[in-house]
């Protein structure tokens, strides 16, 4: 069913599949150059990995979102995609800038603006690549047999996320102004606009992996959904701390942003009630693992590790240390890769018609990465608390605290190659599927 459009779905799977494992090489130069190995220096020097890892990251991210929107928009309009020549070239041109931007930074070709660091040339073929996408959908939606809520939140979500990717194109004289408006699209992309992308796929997979009532799904995910995103605008705010900005700022980001986490434990919540209630037994276990475990590793990283230094009296001490990377990581993890390796072990066995799921191997990688993520995150949270006491309340020199970390950075990268031999068996497990069969009828239909 619907083959041609799964064979674009398989295409940027793969894809996010070798930006995910190039993240990770980059993720290792990091961090043996934390622990004082920095033999690469030269070459690629820590600023260059750093942009590069979370670039990646970023890239692999979308990659997986119009993976996803591609699989889900036609199931869900009952029909083809509207252009699959189209949705090609634009898999290939997204691609490009990519690897594109990803060298340039090797050669110093950049934005000193973290996580924003593509050059403004390529920001505007990204543009056209993500407007072609969108209209791709728009007319898939619009000529398709059922119209539903999924597919519109999802559609909504990514048009979203594309307008607040406009913010940060626009240049600024002043610093302040450059960094009030940078927030714009970093925080209110993955506590904003991402998480309607996120709630629009949660409910996809647990209507098809529960049984349960799309209406009953649909209502409830999406009040919660609502709540996080109206929490995270004002959220904001704790990013604007002593940054230069107005000092209500304090206030208003403190009190939205400690809001936040109650939506979050919701959605845990919420996704566990559903998965024990639901009739379904369906066969894919492992997905509905992965799909459970999204929303409750999501709470833990984004709300209970993002409260952990939301408060302004928190943050005026945490700010940019090693305790942001403990939240970075456990966040993007639990939130976002973990949605859409959940979306990639459902869809797999739907596109190819074979039951790869029930292994060790599915099973292992779930279990090595949570648990290698879960001990990297303690190793950050030890370097960046130490940080914290070392170099700003008592005052010691910087580079003098970095390196009385390296031990725990060896720590840290021992947890990272647990974490890294799970993936190794996520993909192992993907290339074992191969590529989408025609003809093949999906398992479950909800
Ligand atoms: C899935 C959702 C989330 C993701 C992926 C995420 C990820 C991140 C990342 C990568 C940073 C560093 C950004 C930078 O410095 O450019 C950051 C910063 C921050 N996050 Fe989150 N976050 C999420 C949700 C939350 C929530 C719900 C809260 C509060 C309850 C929160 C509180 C913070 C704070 C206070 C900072 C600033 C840290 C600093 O001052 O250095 N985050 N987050
Ligand atoms: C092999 C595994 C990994 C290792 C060893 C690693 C290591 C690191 C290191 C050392 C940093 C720089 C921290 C600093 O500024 O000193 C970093 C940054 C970052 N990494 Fe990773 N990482 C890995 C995997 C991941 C994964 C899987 C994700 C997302 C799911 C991720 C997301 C990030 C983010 C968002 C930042 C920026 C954090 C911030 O702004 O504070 N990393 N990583
Ligand atoms: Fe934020």
């Amino acid at each position: 069913m619907y083959a041609k459009s799964q064979k674009i779905a398989w295409a940027f799977f793969a894809s996010c599949m070798g930006l995910f494992a190039l993240q990770l090489a980059y993720g290792f130069i990091l961090g043996f150059d934390r622990m004082g190995m920095d033999g690469l220096h030269d070459l690629i020097p820590f600023n260059t990995a750093r942009a590069t890892h979370t670039n990646l990251l970023v890239v692999w991210m979308l990659a997986g979102f119009m993976g996803s929107a591609y699989y889900i928009i036609p199931r869900e309009s009952e029909r083809e995609l509207w252009s699959t020549k189209l949705a090609w070239i634009q898999w290939a041109s997204l691609l490009l800038v990519g690897v594109v931007a990803v060298i340039g930074y090797h050669f110093n070709y950049w934005e000193g603006r973290k996580f924003l660091e593509i050059p403004r040339p390529l920001d505007y073929l990204v543009v056209v690549n993500v407007l072609a996408f969108l209209f791709n959908l728009l007319m898939t939606i619009w000529t398709g047999r059922t119209k539903s809520t999924t597919a519109m939140v999802l559609f909504f979500g990514l048009l979203m996320a594309a307008l607040l990717y406009l913010p940060g194109m626009y240049t600024f004289d002043n610093l302040v102004h450059d960094s009030y408006f940078r927030w714009w699209v970093v925080h209110l992309w993955v506590e904003g606009v991402w998480e309607l992308i996120m709630g629009a796929i949660l409910s996809f997979l647990l209507i098809k992996l529960t049984g349960i009532d799309r209406e009953v799904i649909e209502k409830w995910l999406y009040i919660i959904v609502g709540f996080t995103f109206l929490s995270g605008i004002l959220g904001t705010g704790h990013h604007y701390y002593y940054t230069g900005a107005p000092g209500y700022w304090l206030m208003v980001g403190g009190i939205f942003s400690a809001l936040e986490p109650l939506a979050f434990l919701g959605m845990a919540m919420y996704a566990i009630v559903m998965a024990r209630r639901g009739g379904r037994n369906h066969p894919n276990k492992v997905a509905l693992q992965w799909t459970i475990g999204c929303a409750v590793m999501s709470f833990i990283g984004a709300g209970f590790l993002g409260f952990a230094h939301t408060l302004p009296s928190v943050n005026m001490w945490t700010h940019g240390t090693l305790v942001t990377a403990m939240h970075g990581h456990m966040a993007f993890w639990g939130a976002y890769a973990m949605l859409i390796l959940a979306m990639i072990t459902y869809a797999m066995p739907e596109m190819t018609g074979r039951k790869l799921f029930k292994g060790w191997m599915p099973e292992w990688a779930f279990w090595l990465t949570n648990i290698g993520m879960v001990a990297m995150t303690g190793a950050f949270a030890v370097m960046g608390i130490a940080q914290v006491y070392m170099e700003r309340k008592s005052g010691m020199d910087f580079l003098e605290v970095q390196e009385s970390l390296e031990i725990h950075a060896a720590g840290l990268v021992c947890a990272a190659a647990m974490f890294t031999v799970g993936v190794i068996f996520f993909i192992k497990n993907f290339i074992a599927y191969g590529m989408p069969q025609d003809n093949v009828s999906e398992s479950s239909e909800g």
